[in-house]
């Protein structure tokens, strides 16, 4: 079997990490793991299946001799950087923002609509309060077409890096609040219609990974004073009345759902899981059902929904 370097883009941080993690636990064909990360962090070794590799910096060429190279770091940096690799002749998969909105560029959610990927060097990974909501969502879908969604989410500081995370141990001016002592309904910046980009992000975003311009949808993204995992209440409507046992067979049927009674973040901690329940009927619409969904931000939301990809990339080939 062919075997490939892969690049991970952004090592030292929170989803860098994950990448490490999930790949020093994985059995994909990589012959040379390659690590970049910012100049301060230059020469930092960590251990790939027992050997350590050195971080570097990202210089003109480096990517000419990389296959695969997964991107976590901010947008305006994988703008740049994203564009450099390809040109290099190497194919990215990115976990920013910077490429979700763009027609040409797919954005892929694996369980979902892996066949997106076609030929593209260039792929983007969605957010990660989208992952764990449009997988639920797809199943629901296949049952009676989605006309309309309502989210609120609870989302850990960890979803905003390593930054945020140190906000919750220490005093910290990093949120606009002391996030230790409240939930925020702000992430990411205001927009002019009042919504801020991180619910933008998970409005236009659905509406691109279930190939359906025409949902209406809603948001309010929540920060919450947890270390990790992010949760979503969701309030669905669908074309038709959904029989509830049907919908919950075949949430038992895919592989990525553990159905429970009430879904909490803990015990989806680190495994490529969505957690799914408080399934009940909406009081106000009958074809409406509301239900809500837990999971890790840097394994499904993020790091894992990466790695399936390059799977399916390479198992593509
Ligand atoms: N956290 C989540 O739950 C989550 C989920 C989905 C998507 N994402 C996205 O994934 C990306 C990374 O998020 P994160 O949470 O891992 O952030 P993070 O913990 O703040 O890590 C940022 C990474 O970027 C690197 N970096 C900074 N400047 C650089 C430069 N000039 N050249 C190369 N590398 C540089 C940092 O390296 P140094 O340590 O050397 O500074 C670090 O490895 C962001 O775009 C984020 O929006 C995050």
């Amino acid at each position: 079997m062919k075997q490939y370097t892969v690049a991970i883009v952004g090592v030292t941080g929170l989803v860098g990490q994950t990448f490490l993690e999930i790949l020093n636990n994985s059995n994909l064909p990589i012959k040379t793991l390659r690590l970049f990360a910012s100049s301060n962090s230059v020469g930092t070794k960590f251990l790939y299946k027992d050997t350590p590799v050195v971080v570097e910096a990202i210089e003109q060429g480096v990517f000419e001799t990389i296959d695969y190279a997964l991107f976590s770091i901010n947008s305006s940096l994988s703008k740049r950087y994203a564009k450099q690799a390809v040109t290099e002749g190497c194919k990215v998969i990115d976990n920013s923002s910077a490429f979700r909105f763009d027609d040409t560029i797919p954005l892929v959610v694996p369980s979902i609509n892996l066949d997106d990927v076609g030929n593209h060097h260039l792929i983007a990974n969605p957010n990660c309060s989208t992952i764990q909501s449009v997988i639920p969502l797809s199943v629901i879908n296949e049952v009676s077409p989605i006309l309309n969604i309502t989210y609120t989410t609870y989302q850990s500081v960890s979803g905003s890096g390593q930054k945020g995370v140190e906000a919750l141990h220490q005093q910290s001016d990093f949120y606009p609040v002391d996030i230790r002592q409240t939930v925020y309904p702000k992430i990411d910046t205001l927009l002019d219609d009042g919504y801020t980009f991180e619910e933008r992000k998970m409005i236009d975003e659905t509406k691109k990974i279930l190939h359906n311009n025409q949902l209406l949808i809603s948001a309010t993204c929540v920060r919450v004073p947890i270390e990790r995992g992010h949760a979503v209440s969701i309030r669905v409507v669908t074309k038709q009345k959904i029989d509830l046992t049907r919908l919950k067979d075949a949430f038992q049927n895919h592989p990525m759902i553990v159905l429970t009674e009430f879904p909490n973040t803990v015990d989806v901690s680190r495994k490529n899981s969505v957690s799914v329940g408080r399934i009940r009927r909406d009081k106000i619409d009958k074809n409406g059902l509301l239900l809500f969904v837990s999971a890790d931000n840097l394994y499904v939301g993020a790091a894992q929904n990466a790695v399936d990809i390059l799977k399916g990339m390479i198992e593509y080939e």
